[in-house]
């Protein structure tokens, strides 16, 4: 019988000048989300967010992580994925006109001097309706409840399974087969994160792990299927989704949010 590793070795841990060096992506990233929120209002195509994206990050002297990042035969054609309403994660910017009570999901990531930011967020374009709200909601509430657990000692799955017990007390469901991941010098790293009690992630969490955590909450079943695409996941049911995704730093007190404007 193999012993089971309480930690696995894989996971890098960051450096000083590495965690200066992501938490200047980290405000790239959260300055380019903030410029795009701003934009958002019904009769703005995905394209023209995904151009408010990229000025935005190389205004700032960073570069789009995801543009051109390889999935197999499949480079990323665009600086940010944009989904909308059922689409989950992946959606590639273009033509589509945003309406009003639409929800539009986010997803940056930049480069600073080789380390990696990453996160996304769920916007309502215009007014949408209370449900659709209470998802939303629920989403930002179960990313805060994930990077809670992101502290020395803890597992990764308490992450996860923190994250899905609250979801799911809320009546949603958290997608399964997509997750987090470790981050640093490249856009993913070990460990996965998925955010469900997951019998896999059980290592442990030590200072200097990089984190992005990012909760995807469907309105309705937890099943995702990919469109011809390649790149854009929708719900299977056609219910909605939302995505909140924040980069962590894991200090010997708790986790740092790097993605976010100090
Ligand atoms: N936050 C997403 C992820 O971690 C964004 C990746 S898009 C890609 O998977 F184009 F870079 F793949
Ligand atoms: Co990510």
């Amino acid at each position: 019988m193999a012993r089971r590793r309480p930690f696995s070795p894989r996971v890098p841990l960051v450096g000083a000048e590495g965690q200066e060096a992501m938490r200047r992506a980290g405000r790239v990233v959260a300055l380019a989300l903030h410029h795009v929120g701003a934009a958002i209002t019904p009769g703005v195509t995905t394209a023209e967010l995904d151009a408010v994206a990229e000025h935005t990050i190389r205004g700032l002297d960073a570069v789009p992580a995801f543009l051109g990042y390889q999935v197999g035969e499949y480079a990323y054609p665009a600086t940010a994925c944009i989904s909308v309403n059922d689409e989950v994660v992946h959606g590639i910017p273009g033509p589509r006109r945003l309406k009003d009570g639409d929800i539009v999901s986010v997803d940056l990531g930049a480069i600073v001097d080789g380390w990696y930011g990453d996160a996304a967020y769920t916007f309502a374009v215009g007014t949408v309706r209370e449900k659709t709200a209470d998802l939303m909601e629920t989403g930002q509430r179960a990313l805060d409840i994930g990077i809670a657990q992101a502290k020395p000692g803890n597992r990764v799955r308490d992450i996860g399974a923190a994250i899905q017990q609250y979801v799911e007390s809320r009546g949603y469901s958290v997608v399964r087969v997509l997750c987090g991941h470790g981050i640093g010098q490249r856009l993913h790293e070990a460990p996965q994160v998925p955010n469900y009690a997951s019998r896999e992630s059980d290592i442990v969490l030590r200072a200097g792990m990089a984190l992005a955590i990012e909760p995807m909450v469907n309105a309705g079943g937890p099943d995702v299927d990919l469109e011809e695409d390649n790149w854009t996941y929708v719900t299977r049911d056609g219910a909605l989704s939302v995505h909140y995704e924040h980069t962590v730093l894991i200090q010997p007190d708790g986790p740092e949010i790097l993605t976010i404007v100090r």
